[in-house]
């Protein structure tokens, strides 16, 4: 059985670009395979939050995990600090990590851009960690946005450096999931960006109340409208039914697609169309997060029953690591 490993930091609220990038199929693999999911606590550190807000953060993104779906009696769920075989391993790798290759990678290079004054090791050694919480649990799958694919790409490395470092075959070469045989997914932001994130304050949460996503939609930036006949859509235009594709029916879609199509879209149609798709979606989600934040002891047994879990599968893959590399006893 295929062992899935998927995590998302704590770093503020799930949005759609999580649960349609991470999440969706996440819930779809936890009946058939073997699944981890995890909330990336450490990984939150590089940003330096405050010790409130990081105890606060790590209960709530499990709250919205849970009310998106994810069944703690299928999946394994647990907080990344709980187990502390990842660090170490983390620790390990990290001996056959290169600057230069830390230094090249997209992720590295936007964050030192987005936060110069606080360019840590964290940051350049993030892909390590990221690669630890995969091969942990000797995971096959891993489902993720577009944006980690690099990220992925380097757990790969790592994993597959050390099995060829030890000439052994302990950690499986981990795939990214993609529906079907599609791309990864990239849910783009309403400010005309590549990318909806949570750093980039473009987001639309999955807590979100109805009355703001209505706020942020019709904010959402947009062109002055086709002049010709089936011309292509620009960057801006294309986000909006990038996002429609994902909330929408087919036929709202095929309906604006034809209107964009012969010039007679009104584009103040389709934001309110989309607002009222995205609120039809999240509001289930919503009202389920809001029940779950408030069942503290619900939570801390879903924490406690994931730590042991993943602490099992962690320590045992840990120990075999430790013996390769020449950690033996001998006393
Ligand atoms: P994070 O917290 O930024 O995002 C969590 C997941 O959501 C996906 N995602 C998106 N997918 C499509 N479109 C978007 N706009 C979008 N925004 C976010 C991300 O690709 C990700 O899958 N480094 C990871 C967390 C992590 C992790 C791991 C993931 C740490 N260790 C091990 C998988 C396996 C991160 O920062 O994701």
């Amino acid at each position: 059985m295929p062992t899935v490993v998927s995590g998302i930091r704590s770093t503020g609220n799930l949005h759609l670009g999580n649960y349609f990038g991470a999440v969706k199929n996440f819930i779809e693999m936890q009946n058939e395979h073997s699944t981890y999911f995890f909330i990336a606590d450490f990984h939150s550190l590089t940003t330096h939050p405050t010790p409130a807000d990081l105890h606060i953060n790590v209960k709530q993104v499990m709250a919205e995990y849970l009310a998106c779906g994810i069944d703690p009696e299928k999946a394994t769920i647990f907080v990344q600090s709980d187990v502390p075989e990842i660090p170490e391993l983390y620790l390990l790798l990290n001996m056959n990590a290169y600057l230069g290759e830390l230094e090249r990678t997209t992720s590295f290079k936007d964050k030192a851009r987005q936060q110069p004054d606080n360019v840590n090791a964290g940051l350049l050694t993030y892909p390590v960690l990221m690669a630890a919480d995969i091969i942990i649990h000797k995971a096959n799958l891993v489902p993720v946005g577009k944006d980690q694919e690099q990220n992925l790409e380097m757990a790969r490395t790592f994993a597959r450096r050390f099995n060829r470092m030890y000439n052994v075959e302990t950690f499986p070469i981990p795939r990214p999931y993609t529906f079907e045989g599609k791309d990864m997914v990239k849910i783009p932001g309403l400010d005309g960006s590549g990318k909806m994130g949570k750093s980039e304050g473009n987001a639309i949460a999955l807590a979100e109340s109805p009355e703001s996503i209505r706020k942020k939609v019709m904010r959402a930036v947009t062109d002055a409208g086709p002049t010709e006949d089936n011309q292509q859509k620009p960057e801006v235009i294309k986000n909006l039914f990038t996002l429609m594709e994902v909330v929408s029916t087919p036929d709202t879609v095929a309906h604006f697609e034809t209107t964009y199509n012969n010039c007679s879209i009104r584009y103040g149609d389709l934001k309110k169309q989309l607002a009222e798709d995205i609120i039809i979606f999240t509001t289930p989600i919503r009202t389920k997060i809001e029940e779950i934040v408030k069942d503290q002891e619900y939570l801390s047994k879903v924490a406690r029953i994931g730590a042991e879990k993943a602490r099992a599968s962690a320590s045992k893959t840990l120990q075999e690591v430790r013996e390769i590399i020449g950690f033996r006893k001998f006393y």
